[in-house]
């Protein structure tokens, strides 16, 4: 298995330059399937989940190809409407594709999809959202059947924002005719991202990053080169790394405004941050202070995706940081790991209590997903000797490669393979 060695103590310094985001071109990815002309995507980053999405649209008949950093989405020849099992329990976003397949199909089969381990995750809002627009749906023996050849245009009401079903009912509509709304939906940035793609291949899709975004159909979409927009979560990844080290880094192909929260709490430990375009710097005080509450929330809110980073910043504040996890309730899983370390997090629910130490001191830990990963390898930075984090495969879920990132910055970190 592989793993990534840290050997503590390095400030980071330096610049990046941020890859794209994966929550935005795996949506992206499965919304290249409404037409059946070629679309390519520049600047794609290689990460495993982006290889296992490309897996299951060869899979359904669509050919897939690499050409250096731009991926190549040709879905001329995809006849199947059946998502492969195995595959699609290795990532969630396989849950995206059912609105798409439905648009293009008017029927489709899925099983559960997987993902990181982190909640119960159910698909409850995805499967109301196309039902409001007339999808019939039986669920045999973990199939999901859908049939749509009664589907319209329609006012959809989401209970939660949830993005995945944001992203899933505006894949179905985009060909219904009529206008569909859709009420109470995410406003993530790779939300309206997925819009401005849909627009490129021709669709009419409005207002999203509101609560309320219309769909107005058209007859047919077609292919496009497009750039998806840089990722948020890996850019707070590595200013949190610049942080906890006392570091100063310049992060380019950064979109300052998608930051706004993360960047404030990294103000409020007492980190200097100045925004210029699309670039970010950040200067780290000698100690970080702590925050007073850290609470996720849909976007604009705190994102999820970067709470177990900020726990781990704050296990080395001089101080008490409260996290409230409001979106996944099984999100601290790596408190114990970061306690090992020496940090002193106790947890409760959904609250953690993190009371700054001085030292965190480098052991053998294990990622248990994604950003917990990436989360171990922060403290790692900062840990007074080496630090083993195992499963590192799930980092590279997210993150290109975040041992050259990190190199590129001034870390002391590589990946080693070691016995399972
Ligand atoms: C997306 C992101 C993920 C991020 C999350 C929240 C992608 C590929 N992944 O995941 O990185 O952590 O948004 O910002 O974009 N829920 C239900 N029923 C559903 C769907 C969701 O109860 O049908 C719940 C989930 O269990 C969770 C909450 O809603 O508690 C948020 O989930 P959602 O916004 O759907 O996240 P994802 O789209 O899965």
């Amino acid at each position: 298995m592989d793993a990534l060695r840290i050997r503590g103590g390095k400030r980071l310094s330096g610049e990046w330059r941020v890859h794209s985001a994966k929550n935005a071109v795996l949506p992206i990815m499965a919304a290249s399937i409404l037409t059946d002309e070629t679309s390519v995507l520049l600047d794609c980053p290689e990460l495993s989940d982006i290889g296992y999405m490309g897996e299951i649209l060869r899979t359904l008949g669509c050919e897939v190809h690499r050409q250096g950093s731009a991926l190549e989405i040709d879905p001329r020849e995809m006849s199947r409407h059946e998502m492969p099992d195995g595959l699609a329990k290795k990532i969630r976003s396989s849950i995206f594709l059912l609105g798409p397949i439905l648009a293009r199909f008017r029927k489709a089969a899925v099983t559960f999809p997987g993902g990181c381990e982190i909640g119960m995750r159910p698909i409850d809002l995805h499967l109301s959202g196309l039902k409001q627009l007339g999808v019939q749906i039986h669920e045999v023996e973990g199939v999901i059947r859908c049939d749509g050849k009664n589907m319209h245009a329609a006012t959809v009401h989401f209970d939660y924002p949830s993005v995945g079903a944001t992203e899933n009912v505006m894949m179905a509509a985009v060909m219904l005719h009529g206008k569909t709304y859709l009420h109470n939906v995410a406003r993530e940035p790779e939300i309206i991202d997925l819009q401005r793609f849909l627009n490129e291949m021709g669709a009419k899709v409005s207002g999203a990053g509101s609560h309320t975004i219309c769909v107005e159909g058209v007859n047919r979409l077609h292919g496009v080169r497009y750039r998806p927009m840089p990722d948020r979560i890996v850019a707070g990844t590595l200013l949190a790394a610049a942080a906890v080290t006392g570091g100063s880094i310049k992060l380019t192909n950064v979109c300052c405004q998608d930051m706004y929260a993360i960047c404030s709490k990294l103000k409020e430990m007492g980190c200097v941050i100045l925004e210029n375009d699309d670039t970010i710097s950040i200067h780290a005080p000698e100690h970080l202070r702590p925050f007073q509450q850290l609470q996720t929330q849909p976007h604009p809110g705190f994102p999820t995706d970067m709470q177990v980073q900020m726990l781990a910043i704050a296990t080395l504040a001089k101080g008490t940081s409260i996290i409230v996890e409001n979106v996944f309730e099984n999100r601290f899983t790596h408190a114990g790991d970061l306690n090992r370390m020496g940090a002193n997090v106790v947890v409760n629910g959904r609250t953690a209590i993190v009371q700054g130490v001085n030292v965190l001191y480098g052991a053998r830990v294990t990622a248990r997903d994604l950003r917990g990963g990436a989360a171990l390898t922060i403290a790692g930075l900062k840990a007074k000797g080496e630090t083993l984090v195992e499963h590192a495969a799930l980092i590279d879920r997210g993150y290109e490669r975040l041992e050259d990132m990190l190199t590129a910055l001034g870390a002391d970190i590589e990946r080693i393979t070691i016995d399972a």
